[in-house]
């Protein structure tokens, strides 16, 4: 029997290319940035399988591009936003993304965020290497303090929950709000208070972002959250870039409303180097690496592989975002 065919976005998947190689035929672009759209919708055409990353923009016309005989999208990465999932249903093809493996990276990271921005390292890093460090002072780069402040943490599924446990080893106050997760669900030993948004804002010494990016989230953080948030507060934002209104986050570092921001994800991405964000020295940037840890992204390139190999054997999807084209049963 003739191997499927399959089209992968990226080459330097750090596993499982072996697994990939093995049983289909596989196309794999060459160069170490995201395949350019008319080549994907050129090499695509007649393949089983595409393995994409969060980069490419996979919409209907590059389901047409590829045929009927497409049976799956696996996705290297826990969001989907970046794919047409509805029009993917439409059309039965099932999308395969890679929860759980990267929550407690990506916690790790969000609180390398909090912990950067509250305790200014990477402007402390500067300082030193520009040539600033004269004397020892008594007031040179004063933080906020982490320990015993109040976090607040929208969006409490696993990698909020992930953070919020880490908090409590600093003794934080955590507040959540989340309107899908019920309470009664919630692992016993997780000490957090359900609260609405509002009080949230209020009441956070910290707030961070764990949400996903859907219609409803698409700039959520705007001028008006940063006028609820308490002055000085520290946003970390770990989820994705379009959640947050930017230039409302500039103003709002840029006045001192925030005395902080510690940010991995943005729109566009790359942020292009003329955006007013890189003139703020309050600001540590990130260039999207919170799952970044080497066994993370080996898990998570073994998750894919494991998606896209399920799906063109017509076999259900171990991690699939939209089961809903599967008959229930
Ligand atoms: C990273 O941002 C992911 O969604 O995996
Ligand atoms: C992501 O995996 C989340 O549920 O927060």
């Amino acid at each position: 029997m003739e191997k499927p065919k399959v089209f992968v976005t990226r080459r330097n998947l750090p596993a499982g290319l072996d697994l990939i190689l093995a049983d289909c035929q596989a196309d794999i672009w060459e160069i170490d940035s995201p395949t350019p759209r008319p080549i994907l919708l050129k090499r695509i055409q007649g393949v089983a399988g595409l393995l994409s990353m969060l980069s490419d923009h996979i919409d209907g016309e590059v389901m047409d591009a590829a045929g009927p005989g497409l049976k799956v999208i696996s996705t290297y990465a826990v969001g989907v936003d970046n794919i047409d999932v509805e029009e993917a249903t439409r059309r039965g093809i099932p999308v395969g993304h890679t929860p759980d493996v990267l929550t407690e990276a990506t916690a790790d990271f969000a609180f390398a965020l909090l912990m950067a921005a509250a305790r200014r390292v990477v402007e402390a890093d500067r300082y030193v290497r520009t040539g600033h460090w004269q004397t020892w002072d008594q007031t040179t780069l004063l933080g906020v303090e982490v320990h015993g402040a109040t976090l607040g943490i929208v969006g409490f599924g696993r990698i909020g929950q992930a953070m919020a446990r880490r908090a409590r080893g600093f003794a934080m106050r955590v507040l959540y709000f989340d309107r899908q997760v019920k309470t009664g669900n919630l692992p016993a030993d997780l000490i957090a208070e359900p609260v609405d948004l509002d009080t949230l804002l209020r009441e956070s010494d910290f707030v961070s972002l764990h949400v996903p990016l859907t219609d409803q989230t698409r700039r959520w953080f705007d001028a008006q959250s940063f006028a609820k948030m308490k002055s000085g507060a520290i946003l970390i934002n770990t989820s994705r870039g379009a959640v947050v209104d930017q230039p409302a986050l500039h103003e709002a570092l840029s006045s001192g409303k925030l005395t902080a921001a510690g940010i991995d994800v943005f729109d566009p991405e790359p942020l292009p180097m003329d955006s007013p964000l890189l003139t703020l020295n309050n600001l540590v940037i990130t260039p999207h690496i919170a799952s970044a840890a080497r066994e993370t992204r080996e898990r998570m390139a073994v998750m894919a592989v494991e998606n896209l190999l399920a799906g063109v054997r017509g076999e259900r999807l171990p991690h699939c975002a939209n089961p809903q084209v599967y008959p229930k049963g």
